[in-house]
């Protein structure tokens, strides 16, 4: 008879300050952290006024700090070396880093950069191991990636047209700092979209091969979260408890992927991001139904309670899969890969970028994808 066991290490660091205002308490953990932080963002950000929060907790405490307002969506190569580089000429002992995963992502990466004095390209292809990094202060203005709680960066590289993972527990935030009240601005497409970020990472971990009741828990409770609340998120912007339910969602997903890590969704989605700049949870939203179904029958019972979970429905995959469907159209977010730019003629190129670099995501789906597999998943996404 087949014992089920488990067997695995796990310690997550991250201090979490979640809630409505939390963001005042910036200049508080900055100056017990270090002297001179360097602030990482986007421009949107600064559009928005939210930067200003964070800003004016900073002054308020008299701390001497430097930003680097150059972060792009799907942040690049480019991007990390010249944050990395201000860092260091700025004198700045850690990294404040407030924004989307973008923001939070490349933060990380400057993070390392600024102490091992190489490009960020060596650590994202594996030629150098990360060995240190700067303190690092996460604080989120959407609710999706769960970055603020793990311990992955994930960057474009234009060398190879790549957007690939570091995974080190060096990068993980000394602190994340959740407020949802700074996620009120985002429109209801980025909410949308943000949302379906977590809500990938819930499932993707939750069938993942490295699933354990430890992450399974937090994906459950993820799924519930975002079933309640992001719908809420997407067509009223200012319920703060939606907004907070959603946060809460988001840094649950992080979790689950810091232990389980995600699967074929991300597998064929980071190729999408990389080649033709789609929003990543876009990309997720339009692939997630084909992968869905292509992977249902290596986890049948989890996928049915996944279903039960967001909507109420009943098991099968015919079921499960028009739940993920009914769902996308409730958030809003029913677009094709078609809609999103991508051709036909692509599909070869797409499919061996997913082989070439997503790998150990490929490796993690309950059922092992081929080429040939992840085509067809995308020309039905189409
Ligand atoms: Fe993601």
């Amino acid at each position: 008879m087949y014992l089920m066991t488990w067997n695995f290490e796990y310690q997550n660091p991250v201090n979490v300050l979640f809630g409505v205002k939390s963001v005042k308490k910036t200049g508080e953990v900055s100056s017990n952290i270090g002297r001179k932080p360097l602030v990482v963002h986007g421009k949107t950000i600064e559009k928005l006024g939210i930067l200003n929060k964070l800003i004016d907790s900073l002054k308020d405490r008299g701390i001497d700090f430097a930003t680097y307002p150059e972060v792009s969506p799907n942040p690049k190569v480019e991007d990390v070396d010249k944050g990395a580089m201000k860092a260091r000429d700025s004198g700045c002992d850690h990294i404040i880093a407030i924004g989307g995963g973008s923001s939070i992502d490349a933060g990380k990466a400057i993070a390392v950069g600024a102490v091992m004095g190489k490009s960020i390209s060596d650590f994202l292809h594996g030629r150098l191991k990360v060995d240190s990094a700067l303190p690092l202060i996460a604080v989120p203005t959407t609710a999706g990636t769960g970055t603020e709680v793990d311990r992955f960066s994930v960057i474009i590289d234009p060398e190879d047209i790549s957007k690939r993972a570091i995974a080190s527990p060096h990068i993980y935030p000394k602190y994340a700092i959740v407020d949802p009240e700074l996620t009120v601005t985002m429109p209801p497409r980025l909410t949308a979209a943000s949302g379906f970020d977590a809500f990938a990472h819930a499932w993707e971990s939750y069938v993942s091969q490295l699933s354990n009741p430890l992450s399974e828990a937090y994906s459950e409770k993820a799924v519930m979260l975002i079933a309640e609340s992001l719908e809420k998120a997407v067509k009223n912007p200012g319920d703060i408890e939606a907004r907070s339910k959603m946060a809460m969602a988001a840094m649950l997903s992080g979790y689950a992927i810091d232990i389980a890590r995600v699967g074929l969704c991300h597998a064929i989605e980071h190729p999408l991001s990389a080649r033709l700049g789609i929003h990543h949870g876009e990309g997720l939203a339009a692939i997630a139904p084909a992968v869905i179904e292509f992977s249902y029958p290596g986890a049948e019972d989890k996928f049915n309670r996944l279903a039960g979970l967001l909507s109420g429905v009943a098991g099968g995959k015919e079921r499960v899969v028009e739940s993920i469907y009914r769902f996308r159209e409730e958030i809003g977010l029913d677009n094709t890969l078609t809609d999103l730019g991508v051709r036909k003629d692509m599909i070869p190129l797409l499919a061996e970028d997913t082989l070439r670099y997503m790998g150990y995501a490929v490796d993690n789906n309950p059922v092992k994808a081929s080429k040939k597999d992840i085509e067809a998943i995308i020309e039905k996404s189409l």
